[in-house]
């Protein structure tokens, strides 16, 4: 497995492997992986020839400073994971590698970056996007996978890549839970032992909301009921939870009108626990596995 520092580097390897018409795929990570992020290298695996893994703490999309410092940075495991995983590259590049003196672009997301996490986070798609455009600028994928887990995220680059004519297939994967329900999240390792009890609030906030939604109950109920689960449990702390349109991200105040079918409306949430700020979305009439 190669190990690449600077973006010229990792792109002569890609430009090689290119030439000899392998297809690359990418999995953008900020490291700390777990088996949600090797769940993403394994569908970049079977979607292409060689597969590229980002590991990078990206300064520009942190808007707290406390959240950056003390984001986990467990580099040996996550290189090791990656050599076990079959991943061809891991581009793993230092802040001066890629905000060189003199760096100034900044990629600005449409309104899809005006709504949930965008209010709460400021500048944080903005960092978002210059990252992901310069990470691409530097591996050349053909497929580039992210989970679902940051839905918002992925709708934004998404847009991007085809406003930009970026001509790379961005995917999503769908999200992987713990056995209890949690999403498997970097974050995760954060919490104390208590809080992670606690956690599984989350996902079952969003279990009472999908009920109540199939149930035919109105938005302001659908809410009332994950927001309840959430306010039962004494080390949550709710940010927010919403119902929307999984393609515009608009709000649903009204869901009279929305037929109660797979990939149209969303709920996600974001829930703090101490200072770990957890964040969870389903799709409100997915199917049911039964
Ligand atoms: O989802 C993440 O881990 C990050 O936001 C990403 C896409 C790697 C950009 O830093």
């Amino acid at each position: 497995m190669h190990i690449f520092s600077t973006p010229a580097e990792m792109r002569a390897w890609s430009d090689a492997r290119r030439a000899t018409g392998r297809r690359i795929g990418f999995v953008p990570t900020m490291g700390a992986l777990h088996t949600g992020h090797l769940a993403l290298i394994a569908d970049a695996a079977d979607r292409t020839d060689d597969v590229v893994v980002s590991i990078f703490v990206n300064p520009l999309q942190f808007n707290e400073v406390g959240d950056f410092n003390g984001y986990p940075r467990p580099i040996d495991d996550d290189v090791a994971a990656c050599e076990q995983a079959g991943v061809a590259a891991v581009f793993a590049p230092t802040a001066a590698a890629m905000y060189p003196t003199g760096f100034q672009t900044r990629v600005v997301p449409g309104p899809l970056g005006a709504v949930m996490e965008g209010p709460k986070r400021p500048g944080h798609f903005e960092g978002v996007l210059t990252v992901v455009v310069k990470l691409f600028g530097a591996v050349r994928p053909h497929v580039a996978v992210f989970g679902q887990k940051d839905y918002q995220q992925l709708r934004i680059i998404t847009q991007m890549a085809a406003d930009l004519e970026f001509g790379i297939d961005v995917v999503g994967h769908p999200i992987v839970r713990d056995p209890d329900g949690l999403a498997q999240s970097s974050r995760n390792v954060r919490l104390t032992d208590a809080e992670r009890a606690a956690a599984v609030a989350v996902p079952r906030s969003l279990d009472a909301a999908i009920a109540a939604a199939g149930a035919g109950d109105a938005v302001a109920d659908v809410i009332g009921a994950a927001t309840s689960v959430i306010d039962a449990e004494d080390a949550a702390l709710l940010e927010y939870v919403t119902v929307f349109d999984a393609i515009t991200l608009i709000e649903f105040d009204d869901l009279a009108d929305v037929p109660p079918m797979p990939g149209i409306a969303r709920i996600a949430t974001a829930v703090w626990f101490g200072d770990v700020r957890l964040i969870d979305n389903r799709d409100l009439f997915e199917l049911s596995d039964a």
